[in-house]
């Protein structure tokens, strides 16, 4: 077991109608003047955002919208935010909305407080030395990134696709009302789910420092998803399912499933960014298209995880080898992914790279990570490539 800090400080108000309670939020972290951020018009379309205003209309709070936050958000919009808070002497963030919509508001906020080009940060060349409080109100249960210290940008320019982290841009408070999510398309529930797995999963596959209570909260966070992506699948107004999976979302990626371990494995999600930045699919989606063929490259550096996890969350037949043990449980999690709806291979994720692509994107991932990355096993630019290749 190795040291850790743990620090997650949001307010979580979670349940039925609590965006009800968003100006009494906002005045209680002192919040004055407001950039309200939204995606692509889902919050618009459902009657959320304008139940939003008149909440903080009614309590004469002040406020700017900025909508258009694409999947894989945009550094353009992110300059643009930058410049109407500072216009309007914005103090407070306000994100309704998924990942997209919460991670540009983080890299908002980093901009408005920091000197410079926002960028730097997500280009590793400078750190953060603060960042504009921020508010969230959840539409979709997936990154986490309503508790997550990171935000995760795209560059057009290239398309770079990075994620960057600090304590800074932790929001203040999340509402999190399940009922939210139910107006979301299945393929969005199920990446969501996937998403939200694979937070943990990351976490899970290491060579390091594991603590049985850590594992014991990650494989009934498995468990729980697992089941409850099931539910969605035949009945997506469960309300019931939608609170467990949105739970989960939050507590898979705010720090809970790592604490004592070495920090995790992290590459399924490096291998997805260059997907992401190169092919705009959705996150989860782009994921479960890459899991198997990595899962299948390291398997071997990590069997006792492999092991533990096809028994304890696949909880596939005790029987055989170590090794045989480990591959039935990482069928058996390509089998769930199948039977959301979620792709196992990039042709099944719709996208079908050169070889050159495959290898532009093994660079840019090498790049990414400083040269090599991971727990379950270290990758470096040919092992990438070597994933990809599988995952065509
Ligand atoms: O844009 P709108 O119109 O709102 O539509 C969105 C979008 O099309 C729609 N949607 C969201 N809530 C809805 C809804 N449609 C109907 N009803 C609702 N209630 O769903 C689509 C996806 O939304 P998005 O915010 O893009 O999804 P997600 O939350 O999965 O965010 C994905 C982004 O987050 C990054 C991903 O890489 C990706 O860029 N990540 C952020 C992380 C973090 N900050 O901690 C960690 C993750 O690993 C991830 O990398
Ligand atoms: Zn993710």
């Amino acid at each position: 077991m190795f040291d850790f800090n743990y620090f997650t400080p949001t307010k979580v108000i979670f349940g039925k109608n609590t965006e009800n309670r968003v100006a009494e939020l906002v005045k209680e972290f002192g919040g004055k003047k407001l950039l309200i951020h939204y995606g692509g018009g889902s919050v618009v379309r459902s009657g959320l955002l304008k139940r939003v205003t008149d909440s903080l209309d009614a309590a004469g709070i002040g406020y700017v919208l900025l909508g258009g936050a694409v999947p894989n958000p945009h550094l353009g919009l992110v300059y643009e935010g930058i410049e109407l808070c500072r216009k309007e002497n914005v103090d407070f963030l306000l994100a309704v909305g998924g990942g997209s919509a919460i991670d540009s508001a983080k890299a908002i906020g980093y901009g408005v407080a920091n000197e410079g080009d926002v960028w730097d940060f997500y280009d590793y060349k400078r750190k953060a030395k603060a960042c504009l409080p921020l508010g969230v109100i959840l539409t979709i249960a997936a990154t986490g990134s309503e508790m997550s210290d990171s935000s995760v940008i795209t560059k057009e320019e290239g398309l770079v696709k990075r994620g960057y982290s600090s304590d800074y841009c932790r929001p203040k408070f999340a509402i999190m009302n399940p009922e939210l999510t139910m107006t979301l398309p299945d393929y969005q529930t199920a990446c969501g789910c996937t998403d939200i797995m694979m937070h943990t999963m990351e976490r899970y596959f290491t060579n390091g420092g594991n603590m049985e209570i850590t594992d014991a909260i990650a494989e009934g966070l498995l468990r729980t998803v697992k089941k409850n992506a099931l539910i969605l699948r035949d009945d997506p107004k469960n309300y019931e399912a939608r609170a467990e999976v949105m739970w989960a979302g939050s507590l898979s990626h705010n720090g809970l499933t790592g604490c004592g371990n070495d920090g995790g494995d992290w590459m399924t999600h490096k291998l997805e960014h260059e997907l992401g930045g190169l092919y705009d699919v959705a996150h989860g989606a782009g994921l479960a298209a890459v899991w198997g063929s990595w899962a299948r490259y390291v398997y071997k550096n990590c069997l006792p995880r492999f092991k533990k996890f096809a028994l304890n969350v696949m909880e596939v037949e005790d029987s055989g080898s170590d090794e045989e043990i480990a591959i039935r449980g990482i069928e058996a999690l390509e089998d769930f992914y199948r039977s959301i709806g979620m792709p196992t291979n990039l042709r099944e994720l719709g996208v079908e790279p050169t070889e050159e692509e495959l290898k532009d994107m093994a660079k840019k991932c090498a790049i990414g990570v400083g040269g090599e990355m991971g727990s379950a096993k270290v990758l470096n630019e040919e092992a990438m490539l070597a994933i990809y290749r599988a995952s065509v």
